[in-house]
């Protein structure tokens, strides 16, 4: 593994379900009274986010003070970056405080794997641009595999924008490890060609119901607008022809699981007798969140090796 976490694309599936398997060990001590361990005692994490984040932020600050380490959370418009300071010079200055490590996200694809070239300080990517979000596909993979689904073989339909969504990517890097077959689905404006040669078992398709027909499991996608120029789809439109609706469950397997990233936006990407059906994980997600970067901290911090197999 990397000194930090910059992407699903360059962890095998022992690093990944090493991951896997410690953030289930985690997971009872989120319903424990008393929460707090000290295995990342007297470390510092900061939390550095140069754009918008509820779930990924706070779990990653949850995390890590679960784990008995610090955590300080700057925001870009908090910060000396709004006095026109430059990403280097900012992460320079927080490396010169001799933090841990560096949770940041950015809205320049491959902005942490450059700092990762320049500072000693290892960077965990929360997500850049429209490039990975890697911390958000483990929760996934951790949600799955808790509903008792295995990795390998899954069909697995992801719909909505996909052009933008750095959550795609990372999934789709992650399942095809396992062998998963991966239909991506959106408006075609949406939908570059071109990433059907991200990886193997993926299939591209602009027609929802064939996205779904017989999926393991749906994962919708928010539309993107603060990364769009012009508008891809009439916003009309949208949800008629991409919005996932009960009835599309028909479609699935019996037992299909639907998953979103969130922020969620109901009545545009999915229903709200969707996203508060049986079926849908978006909380347990949410929840996961927290056992799997508390992992990610501890063996980025502790460089400790929990190999495991996922469970
Ligand atoms: N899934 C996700 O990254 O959510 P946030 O933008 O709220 O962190």
């Amino acid at each position: 593994m990397h000194a930090g976490l910059l992407g699903i694309e360059e962890l095998d599936r022992a690093e990944i379900e090493a991951i896997l398997a410690r953030a289930k060990d985690f997971q009872p001590i989120q319903s424990q009274s008393l929460k707090k361990l000290d295995t990342l005692r007297g470390k510092m994490i900061v939390n550095l986010f140069y754009e918008a984040s509820t779930r990924t932020r706070t779990s990653f600050e949850i995390a890590a003070k679960r784990l008995g380490a610090d955590a300080v959370s700057i925001t870009a418009s908090g910060s000396s970056v709004s006095k026109g300071e430059s990403l280097v010079d900012t992460l320079n200055t927080l490396a010169a405080m001799r933090p841990d490590a560096i949770v940041m996200r950015h809205a320049a694809s491959g902005a942490p794997h450059f700092l990762a070239r320049h500072l000693p300080t290892p960077i965990i990517n929360a997500g850049d641009g429209t490039h990975e979000h890697p911390t958000q596909a483990l929760l996934d993979a951790r949600t799955i595999l808790d509903r008792g689904k295995q990795l390998e073989g899954l069909r697995v339909a992801i719909i909505g924008d996909i052009a933008h969504s750095r959550v795609a990517r990372s999934n789709v890097f992650l399942l095809a490890k396992y062998g998963a077959d991966i239909v991506l689905c959106g408006p075609a404006s949406l939908l570059p060609p071109e990433l059907k040669q991200l990886a193997p078992g993926v299939t591209l398709t602009t027609d929802m119901d064939e996205a779904i027909r017989n999926a393991d499991v749906i994962m919708m996608l928010r539309v993107q607008l603060e990364r769009q120029h012009e508008a891809a789809f009439p916003a009309g439109e949208y949800f008629p022809f991409y919005g996932l609706r009960l009835e599309h469950l028909k479609l699935a397997k019996a037992d299909v699981i639907v998953m979103h990233p969130g922020p969620i936006n109901r009545g545009r990407e999915i229903s709200s007798e969707v996203a508060d059906s049986q079926r849908s994980a978006i909380l347990n997600q949410v929840e996961n969140g927290i056992s799997v970067r508390m992992a990610v901290l501890e063996r980025v911090l502790s460089g400790e090796q929990n190999a495991g197999a996922a469970h």
